[in-house]
């Protein structure tokens, strides 16, 4: 594919400003004009202060609708970035360079894009595919472990949720992944980016099918919020993916086999690195302020079997009471 801009805008952090450097080289080696738009690098700079900003960037570097916002970072410059191409001009072209491994695997890929509101989080945004993902495997030898780490957990999520071949590599590789050896790496990030990139072409506005990239999220998202954020959002995924498949094994729904699986996959990567510290009764709060929300329904994510996961089941308050409670023991 060739874009052919008429111009092109960077957006990365100033811990990543080095590969937005490289990809600026790149750019005006061909003969165009960019510049470097560079964010705080933290969750706070999902604003709608920074995106001003970077509004006003691509105002100032004067990118029409033929132009295009390159996003280099994590999913945090991606989502921002991404905002900004959806609105500027009514839209123009996004290309993201994902620099971690949550942003290659997840966060480039399926066009949610935004910035958070005062409380909530992101909840200003819009849906904006970007024209191409280039996800150059050579940036994760700079990512520190824990961000590394924690991408697994989404991966995992893949793994169980829809693609049990996948399940499989990762099982057999977990040393070499551990390692972050680069070809063993590049099948992982291709077979989690084919797995979301065939759920998002299901149901892009995330009406039905996609609820499947939940599994983990439910009891994961309300352990976030319990803990004030302290719990990562991998961390509090993979609690919640082993939170999910308990209660699939009350329900009858999965076999204790699953169960353990997924379990030995979540430790040979760390993951969580130790049980969360969190009162049950908060996080079991967490989550029915998210019931709330969606008109008194939780709907769960439920593993069947390795690779397969269903939506839309209903679980009784006191099954999840449970096995929340005995998660945290
Ligand atoms: N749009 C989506 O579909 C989607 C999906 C999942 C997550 N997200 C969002 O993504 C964000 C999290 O993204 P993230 O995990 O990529 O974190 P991030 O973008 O916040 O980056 C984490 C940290 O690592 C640094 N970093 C990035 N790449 C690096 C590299 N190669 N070497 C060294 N340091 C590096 C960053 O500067 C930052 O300090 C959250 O805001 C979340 O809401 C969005
Ligand atoms: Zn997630």
């Amino acid at each position: 594919t060739r874009l052919d801009p008429t111009g092109a805008a960077i957006v990365t952090d100033g811990n990543v400003r080095p590969y937005a450097v490289k990809v600026a080289k790149a750019i005006k080696r061909v003969g165009l004009k960019t510049s470097i738009h560079a964010i705080p690098a933290s969750e706070r700079s999902k604003s709608m202060t920074q995106l001003q900003d970077v509004l006003s960037f691509l105002e100032r570097q004067q990118i029409d609708r033929g132009g295009c916002v390159i996003a280099v970072g994590g999913g945090t410059v991606g989502d921002l970035a991404g905002l900004a191409a959806a609105i500027w001009q009514r839209g123009v072209r996004l290309v993201a360079v994902p620099t971690t491994l949550l942003a290659m695997v997840d966060s480039s890929i399926g066009g949610k894009t935004g910035v958070n509101g005062r409380r909530s989080k992101n909840a200003i945004g819009a849906f904006w595919q970007p024209s191409a993902v280039i996800s150059d495997l050579s940036a994760i030898e700079t990512l520190p472990i824990p961000s590394y780490r924690d991408a697994f957990a989404e991966v995992v999520k893949y793994a169980v949720a829809m693609d049990k071949g996948l399940f499989d590599l990762l099982q057999r590789n977990g040393p070499r992944l551990v390692e972050r050896d680069a070809a063993m790496l590049e099948r992982v990030v291709f077979r989690c980016v084919a797995a979301k990139a065939l759920i998002v072409a299901k149901d892009e506005r995330d009406r039905g099918p996609r609820a499947i990239l939940n599994y983990g999220h439910t009891a994961g998202h309300a352990l976030e919020a319990a803990t004030g954020f302290r719990v990562t959002h991998g961390r509090a995924v993979a609690f919640g993916m082993r939170v999910a498949a308990r209660i699939a094994l009350a329900l009858d729904l999965c076999s204790k086999r699953t169960v353990d699986s997924q379990d030995e996959l979540l430790d040979a990567f760390g993951l969580p690195d130790k049980p969360p510290h969190a009162d049950p009764k908060r996080v079991l709060a967490a989550m029915a302020l998210d019931k709330k929300a969606r008109r008194g329904k939780v709907a769960w994510v439920m593993p069947r079997r390795i690779g397969h996961a269903e939506i839309g089941h209903s679980v009784p308050a006191p099954v999840v009471r449970r096995v929340v409670t005995r998660s945290l023991a």
